[in-house]
């Protein structure tokens, strides 16, 4: 007989200072764990909004930035992989070109009280210490 999933209950937790993320400007990384393993994800600004990923490129699932937190290429409009140039949209992870095999894996945000947070996922949740 099927039973009834026990709904989600996610999580909202603080992530940084909403002024540690202006425009086009360096990422704030944090630690998530996504399908049991802990992985790298990033915060960055974007035209005024909050958006995080993980730190991981859909062509080999390495992590993007040679330079520690920088993510945008140099139009401050894409955020590129530094491997072998894959490029992705800021607002939706979506592949912009080069060798992408999909796009970036979104992590939802919200921004509150001069405080960025992320939220919880069924498939994302915080490393606990
Ligand atoms: S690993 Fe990112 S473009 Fe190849």
């Amino acid at each position: 007989m099927l039973t009834p999933k026990e709904p989600f209950e996610g999580q909202i937790l603080p992530l940084c200072n909403s002024r540690d993320l202006q425009d086009s400007a360096e990422a704030v990384p944090f630690d998530v764990i996504y399908g049991g393993q802990t992985c790298l994800a990033f915060a960055v600004r974007y035209a005024g909004t909050v958006y995080a990923y993980l730190n991981r490129c859909s062509h080999v699932p390495m992590e993007m930035d040679y330079q520690p937190n920088r993510f945008f290429d140099i139009t401050g409009h894409w955020l590129i992989c530094s491997t072998h140039g894959a490029m992705y949209s800021p607002r939706t992870g979506a592949c912009h070109g080069g060798p992408c095999r999909g796009g970036l894996i979104r992590i939802a945000t919200s921004e509150r009280d001069g405080v960025v947070h992320w939220h919880t996922a069924p498939n994302l949740q915080p490393v606990n210490f």
